[in-house]
């Protein structure tokens, strides 16, 4: 009982929000599957203090309705695998908007992807969303309008799926991990240059976890705490070491490993997930630092400090994670599909009240893709409904390109530049002069983009779609 009671404390108060919201009118497993009320989920703009000097104007916030003051960054919502979750957007921003839920097998209509899946959502209009998540573990949900401009000014949340069966932490911390590009009065500057946007995207300037400069936490000493860390930044890859504790890696891109690794230092790309299980130090007052080395100087992403009197856990007391569905692929009867992700100069995309940012930088196959529009071009490929597809990308570029999949899961299969492993995921970050092979099987009909989740290469070219029938 100490132990819950514990947990419960360390919980966020946007998490207690998210179940005060959602799950307690939610069915448990067994009952009736009625659809729940939905969790009201506001769109709107405010005025935020993030740089700790000045409030940034024009910041776009989500949160549920009638709780916006409190905590500003979207809140982390909750489902749980297997049972109806629904939500519902209220536009109160300026312009359409949609919610994608970034890594959730789901049927194709609550997928977000304006012309592609739904109208987009105008101002003062709601949209109702609706699914029951396959698989546990840490997902996201962004808008897939105006991208670049939504998301970089703010509309990133976390989307935890819990399976009851999963190991009990004595705490949890949720990182949503991404930049903000202000300018020194703290208001936003250009989200992007053209330069870097035929580069490796354009980085924000001020540097956040929660929507905070190196917040800090308080964790049980000696617990087991589970860290779930988004990367939702825009254009940031990270390396990820934490100090002064033992970690463990359990899962990535919200899907269980095989085997839990002792964390060394983890790359995570936009749109990629990783989640740790941390033995807290035992000494009441000990610091523990999740740090980004891939600067030239390290940089301060967040703290955990000890507190209370060690509980003395082990990390070898942690059972396995409740397994997600893995991606049985029959490899003898799978038809290659070559991807190639290139740089090009050809068909600026379209003008569309999604926003283009008026530039082609990047394809697949050599096709730019037109942007946000109700002429898109046609799919990559048709893929039959149960069959297995190998996607061989190439990146002939001379950037890394995190590369996600809507609506199904891949497993990586052979790399030339390094040792795969078979992991279940959404999103892979292709290296450059990588090929890869992507194992997959169509087994989710309807159409699904594809797309570079630096936001500027998305909105730049490299996105396509793949119709599953
Ligand atoms: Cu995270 Cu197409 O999305
Ligand atoms: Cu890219």
């Amino acid at each position: 009982m100490t132990l819950f009671t514990r947990r419960t404390m360390l919980k966020s108060a946007a998490v207690v929000g998210a179940y005060g919201a959602g799950l307690a009118v939610m069915p448990r497993l067994n009952q009736a599957r009625a659809a729940p009320e939905p969790i009201e989920i506001n769109a709107f703009t405010d005025a935020v203090m993030l740089d700790g000097k000045q409030q940034t104007r024009g910041v776009m916030r989500y949160a549920f309705s009638g709780q916006a003051s409190g905590d500003p960054q979207p809140p982390v919502l909750r489902a749980r695998r297997g049972e109806p979750f629904a939500a519902r957007l209220l536009n109160r921003l300026d312009e359409p908007t949609t919610l994608h839920w970034h890594g959730i097998r789901l049927p194709n209509s609550q997928d977000g992807v304006p012309f592609v899946t739904q109208p987009y959502v105008y101002p003062g209009d709601t949209y109702d969303y609706a699914f029951a998540p396959p698989d546990a573990g840490t997902f996201w949900y962004h808008p897939h309008c105006n991208t670049l401009t939504q998301m970089g000014q703010g509309l990133a949340g976390v989307l935890v799926v819990e399976d009851a069966r999963d190991p009990t932490f004595d705490g949890e911390v949720v990182l949503n991990l991404r930049d903000f590009r202000l300018g020194g009065d703290g208001q936003f500057i250009e989200q992007f240059k053209p330069r870097d946007a035929a580069k490796t995207g354009t980085f924000g300037t001020l540097r956040t976890a929660n929507w905070q400069r190196e917040p800090r936490y308080d964790v049980p000493a000696g617990g087991l705490v589970r860290l779930r860390i988004l990367a939702a930044d825009v254009t940031r890859l990270y390396n990820l070491r934490l100090s002064g504790a033992q970690a463990e890696i359990i899962a990535f891109d919200g899907h269980p490993v095989p085997q839990r690794m002792a964390l060394d230092m983890a790359v995570v790309a936009p749109g990629q997930r990783l989640d740790l299980a941390v033995r807290v130090a035992d000494a009441e007052g000990m610091e523990m630092v999740l740090e980004d080395i891939r600067p030239s100087t390290p940089k301060v992403v967040a703290r955990l400090r000890a507190v209370g009197s060690s509980l003395k856990r082990s990390l070898g007391d942690l059972g396995p994670l409740a397994e997600n569905a893995g991606v049985e692929a029959d490899l003898s009867s799978a038809t290659e599909i070559p991807l190639l992700l290139s740089a090009t100069a050809e068909n600026a995309a379209r003008d569309s009240i999604c926003g283009s940012i008026g530039y082609s930088f990047w394809a697949i196959n050599k096709i730019p893709y037109p942007g946000d529009t109700p002429d898109p071009t046609a799919p990559i490929a048709e893929l039959k409904l149960g069959k297995t597809y190998l996607l061989n990308l190439e990146n002939v570029t001379p950037h890394a390109h995190p590369i996600h999949l809507h609506g199904m899961n891949f497993k990586a299969i052979a790399s030339n530049k390094r040792a795969v492993q078979p992991l279940v995921s959404d999103t892979y970050l292709v290296l450059p002069d990588e090929k890869v092979q992507l194992a997959l099987v169509a087994d989710n009909p309807g159409d699904w983009v594809f797309h570079c989740h630096v936001i500027e290469h998305q909105k730049t070219g490299m996105t396509g779609y793949f119709r599953v029938s």
